[in-house]
């Protein structure tokens, strides 16, 4: 029978260990997929010297396990990174943030000489953009913000848990932007980032993926950018 989206999953999760260099501290990220290499990971925790966490929930996830947890300022350059997407494309750009996490995601992403993506499939996209794109704001800046979207045919929303707006692990607030077809993410990431009040928008061009591990019903399919 065909392997279950979990199963696929934890499939790029165990993958992901091939990448995982010896000896160093290693750039650890956030989402369901990152939980599953999380949990590889418990198995040759004694081989690393502990990682950079990208949020406090995969934070809570390593301590659990034993494996120590650096502040991002206590370490230099880490060799590798390894998080899932919401989204990438055929040349490693990615839409991330589904989990709130996108502004830690992209500083661990910068500190690190390679980013290895871990995705399903159904991740995969010609162009980036039917997945809502996830920006964090400085919630004074917010409507402004939702605004400058509507003029380049975005449809934004500020996102909500039990009812109010989201607060991130930085005390801002995020908004979802559907509508948006995203056909220079380059040009994109670098235009959105400098309206007044966003704190990072959820496109990772400059922090592109060097390689995406790809989990697809007939195995991992490695493409490298
Ligand atoms: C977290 O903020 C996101 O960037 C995640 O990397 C993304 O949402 C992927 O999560 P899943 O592995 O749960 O799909």
């Amino acid at each position: 029978s065909a392997p279950t989206q979990d199963e696929l999953k934890a499939q790029v999760g165990r993958a992901a260990l091939d990448y995982v260099v010896k000896g160093e501290i290693i750039g650890v990220g956030t989402g369901s997929t990152v939980n599953k290499f999380i949990e590889a990971l418990a198995g040759i925790k004694d081989q690393i010297r502990g990682a950079v966490s990208s949020s406090e929930a995969s934070t809570e996830r390593l301590k659990a396990l034993g494996i120590e947890v650096f502040d991002s300022n206590a370490v230099e350059e880490l060799a590798v990174y390894i998080d899932g997407a919401d989204e990438i494309d055929g040349r490693g750009y990615m839409i991330k943030g589904g989990g709130a996490a996108l502004t830690r995601e992209k500083i661990v992403a910068a500190q690190s000489r390679r980013f290895v993506c871990i995705a399903d499939a159904s991740k995969l996209v010609n162009t980036l953009g039917a997945f809502p794109l996830p920006v964090e704001v400085v919630p004074m800046a917010a409507r402004r913000v939702m605004r400058q979207f509507a003029r380049l045919g975005g449809l934004a929303q500020v996102r909500e848990k039990d009812g109010a707006p989201l607060v991130t692990d930085n005390g801002q607030h995020i908004i979802d932007v559907t509508g948006l077809r995203i056909t220079d993410p380059l040009g994109f990431e670098a235009e959105v980032n400098q309206w007044p009040g966003v704190v990072e928008v959820g496109v990772f061009a400059h922090q592109r993926a060097s390689v995406c591990l790809l989990a697809t019903s007939s195995g991992v399919r490695t493409m490298r950018f």
